[in-house]
């Protein structure tokens, strides 16, 4: 069964290969609860899911794709690995322990959760990444949380760049450097907390303004924002409706006076999450 009711658009992975522009974030979705809002995703038509080792739920996720109906070769599920996974042999069966949480021969994405600078070993998980991909464990591989600099490690290191970065962005934090080093290397920008709750957004003047003369919800506003420049947006939610909400963009056409107000909302890079500092394990 196939029952989609959301048209998903896509953009292109540096080979070429279509990638949804609209996916599904599920950390804190756990257990029977998180199956089901998972399944739901899937069900409206949802077809790129976001996991991690980290979130302590793969399971869940891996029995809301199995349990929505929807052939799981139709869907795209992307997990991470965590940074007590990083290095060598570790990473390897980082994945490995994923997979088989998610019920999977292969995920169609894995990231480097964090960079974790304090460990070292970002450049040693990402030479298993790529040989877990040759390996066909993963579609596509990439990073999340890592600086331009950070980036460039890896590419001079292997000659191999990252196919998706996942950072934290919204039009609290539009990221203007990180977006355009992703641009001019072919990467992929993913947006994580992509409604910027944690920056308080939605309460924000300037954006529940240009909701308003759409008839839109300012979470609308916040992801056609950034799909508008070709980055990939990962919302979470767990009711159905604002699943819906959240990948139903098409009518919502911003203009340059909606841009300009949009400008005004970003708090710049310094409020951003420091990669440099911040590790998560
Ligand atoms: N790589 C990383 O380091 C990293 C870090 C954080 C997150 N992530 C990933 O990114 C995903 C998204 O980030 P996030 O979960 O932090 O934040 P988010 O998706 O920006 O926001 C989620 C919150 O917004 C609410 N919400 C969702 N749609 C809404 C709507 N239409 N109107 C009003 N409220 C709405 C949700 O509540 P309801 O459920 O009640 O709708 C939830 O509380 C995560 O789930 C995870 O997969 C990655």
């Amino acid at each position: 069964m196939s029952a989609t009711t959301l048209s998903i658009p896509t953009t292109t992975l540096a080979d070429g290969s279509p990638f949804p522009l609209i996916g599904f974030g599920t950390s804190s979705m756990k257990g029977v609860e998180g199956a089901r809002a998972v399944a739901s995703a899937v069900r409206a038509g949802y077809r790129l899911i976001d996991t991690a080792a980290q979130y302590g739920n793969e399971a869940a996720v891996g029995q809301g794709v199995r349990g929505s109906g929807v052939d799981p070769d139709e869907t795209l599920v992307t997990t991470k690995i965590a940074g007590g996974d990083q290095g060598r042999e570790a990473a390897r069966e980082g994945l490995l322990g994923s997979l088989r949480r998610l019920g999977l021969d292969s995920a169609a994405l894995v990231l480097i959760h964090w960079p974790n600078p304090s460990r070292g070993l970002a450049l040693e998980t990402w030479r298993t990444l790529i040989d877990l991909k040759e390996e066909g464990l993963a579609q596509h591989i990439g990073v999340s949380n890592f600086r331009p600099e950070q980036l460039q490690e890896l590419i001079d290191a292997t000659g191999v760049t990252p196919e998706v970065n996942q950072i934290q962005l919204s039009p609290a934090l539009q990221r203007p450097e990180a977006v355009a080093f992703h641009r001019e290397h072919g990467i992929v920008t993913q947006a994580w907390g992509p409604l910027g709750g944690r920056e308080g957004l939605a309460e924000q003047f300037a954006l529940r303004k240009v909701a308003r003369k759409h008839g839109a919800a300012p979470s609308q506003v916040s992801l056609r924002w950034a799909i508008d420049q070709d980055i990939v947006v990962i919302p979470k939610s767990t009711d159905p409706q604002r699943q819906l909400d959240n990948a139903s963009l098409d009518r919502i056409v911003l203009d340059d006076e909606d841009r300009a107000l949009l400008a005004t909302l970003d708090l710049g890079e310094e409020t951003a999450w420091d990669s440099r500092e911040h590790e998560e394990w």
